[in-house]
């Protein structure tokens, strides 16, 4: 069977009854509180409180869970509970039901203060407590830092010096527990990551440190494991005797909005090649693990982490961009320069292309080829695995024209699916050989709608389960692989601009096209 690349879909909302009876989804063993710094950010409104009300109506909170917001706001609980209500309202997946949102909005309590004020925590510490009392949260508390991350310290040290953090003796079943959320980017090189890593070891044990990486989170990325280990497909040709190369690409439409202030010195590659493509790229290499426990599958990424090697020739084997104005989508947009709150001078780039290698027997001589960029024609992310073409061809020249390179393509938004790329012949006498597709889209195949990737990695916060949160060996590891190449740029290599709407700057299809090969079309 074959078909046509299929076009976007969109899921018929889900099932909460399902889930909620849904033994295999693990449960949150008892009451918590979930105390969220930053409630007033993006992150929070878009992704964060709605995930919140999509798990309880799933019906995957405990009963007494509790949401408690932290900002810098001379707010009631009335007016947190209206913010919520309103990132719900527009952002939720699953559909809004009165007596579900009750049941939320009845736990939520608001603690006014700023990340310096003593007599802020100490409040926090009144709240939380009588939320054990009212809700029986038992001690049981998640902080989650949706702050930038020069405020950790700050929050992190009244965490301590307010005694949030130490959840006492523990009880039976590890209880009370204490654990603190924290989001990318943690650091912004090796030096600075390991500082963020003391600072917070010296309040929190290592399992109670919970590190965001939400790519981890999506379904399909999840599915690589899938795909790779429960099938007997694929496994026998993912490796060197069969793979040309990999190519791994998160594009995005969208400029960096309101952002310039985290987004200005940081750039694409910090932003996220150090951390989401280096994951996909480990999640692809890595060797099968000995089980999907925490510590096995972290210890074969930082195999597969270490074990890559940078190329020997920086000017060539990466690529550095930066968006100028353009047309997106028939709409006029303002180049990277021009963007609120950017120096007219920044040498930032919204385009990062690398050449990587893996030095193992699975993948030695095999190019891994990442790139990311913004103000690209569209938004789409995925990993392609390139194959070696046939040895041999015993077709005439003219008929195998059409032919390219097989390749298995994860697609990991926003299509989500895998495709199959394979020569067929075309109907008609002629022995003409020409590429089709294979295609598996999730919203033909299943009748349930893909969580979001916040509503999975909240829940596992909560439940404490920690296969989707890196530790820190791998944040040092991808430090490692990024920091050469960010001094060789900053030292070296200005951004070479590329119109918004375009596909990314001339220097990253030399990159490619100086091996004879081309990145897929985006
Ligand atoms: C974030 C980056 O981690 O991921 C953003 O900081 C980027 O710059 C975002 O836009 C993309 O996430 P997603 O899930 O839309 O691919």
């Amino acid at each position: 069977m074959t078909t046509p690349a299929s076009p976007p879909r969109y899921h018929a909302g889900p099932n909460p009854l399902r889930d909620a009876r849904d033994r295999r989804i693990p449960r949150v063993a008892g009451p918590c509180v979930l105390v969220m710094f930053g409630v007033t950010g993006d992150l929070a409104r878009k992704k964060l409180l709605p995930a919140i009300y999509d798990l309880a109506n799933r019906g995957l909170l405990p009963p007494g869970f509790s949401l408690v917001g932290f900002a810098r706001r001379n707010w009631e609980n009335e007016d947190f509970a209206e913010l919520t209500y309103d990132a719900v309202k527009q952002h939720a997946r699953t559909p809004f039901r009165d007596n579900v949102w009750e049941q939320v909005a009845e736990g939520m309590r608001f603690v006014p203060g700023d990340f310096s004020d003593d007599a802020a925590f100490d409040r926090l510490c009144e709240t939380v407590s009588q939320l054990d009392v009212e809700r029986g949260t038992g001690g049981n508390y998640a902080f989650y830092l949706s702050v930038p991350p020069g405020s950790f310290p700050a929050v992190v040290g009244q965490l301590k010096r307010s005694g949030l953090s130490d959840p006492g003796p523990g009880g039976p079943g590890g209880r009370p527990w204490r654990r603190v959320v924290i989001e990318k980017p943690f650091g912004h090189d090796l030096a600075s990551a390991r500082e963020l890593n003391a600072m917070l070891a010296a309040v929190f044990p290592p399992e109670a440190v919970f590190r965001i990486d939400h790519y981890l989170g999506k379904e399909t990325v999840q599915n690589i494991l899938a795909l790779r280990f429960a099938n007997t497909l694929y496994e026998p040709i993912w490796n060197r005797s069969y793979v040309d190369h990999v190519q791994i690409t998160m594009a995005e439409d969208i400029g960096i909005g309101g952002r310039a202030g985290y987004y200005d010195g940081i750039g694409a590659a910090r932003d996220v090649i150090q951390n989401h493509l280096l994951q996909l790229l480990a999640l692809t290499a890595m060797e099968e693990p000995l089980s999907f426990e925490a510590d096995s599958l972290r210890v074969e990424k930082e195999k597969a982490l270490s074990a890559i090697r940078l190329p020997e020739d920086l000017a060539a084997g990466t690529a550095r961009g930066q968006y100028t104005a353009g047309w997106q989508g028939g709409v006029e947009v303002r180049g990277f320069l021009e963007e609120d709150g950017i120096a007219p001078d920044s040498k930032t780039e919204t385009y990062a292309a690398i050449r990587l290698g893996v030095d193992t027997r699975r993948w030695a001589g095999v190019p891994f080829f990442l790139r990311t960029g913004k103000r690209l024609p569209r938004r789409m992310t995925e990993i392609a695995l390139m194959f070696q073409r046939a040895p041999h061809l015993p077709f005439a020249k003219t008929d195998t024209e059409e032919l390219g390179q097989n390749a298995l393509v994860i697609r990991v938004q926003p299509d989500e699916g895998v495709t199959v790329r394979f020569g067929s012949k075309v109907p008609g006498s002629a022995m003409e050989v020409r590429d089709v597709n294979m295609d598996f889209a999730y919203g033909e195949s299943f009748t349930e709608s893909s969580p979001e990737a916040y509503e999975r990695l909240l829940l596992d916060v909560l439940i404490g389960d920690a296969p989707l949160f890196p530790r820190q060996k791998e944040v040092e590891l991808s430090w490692q692989v990024l920091d050469p190449i960010e001094e060789f740029w900053a030292e070296h290599m200005k951004p070479e601009p590329y119109p918004a709407g375009s596909t990314g700057p001339p220097s990253a299809d030399a990159l490619m096209a100086a091996s004879g090969r081309a990145w897929r079309r985006l």
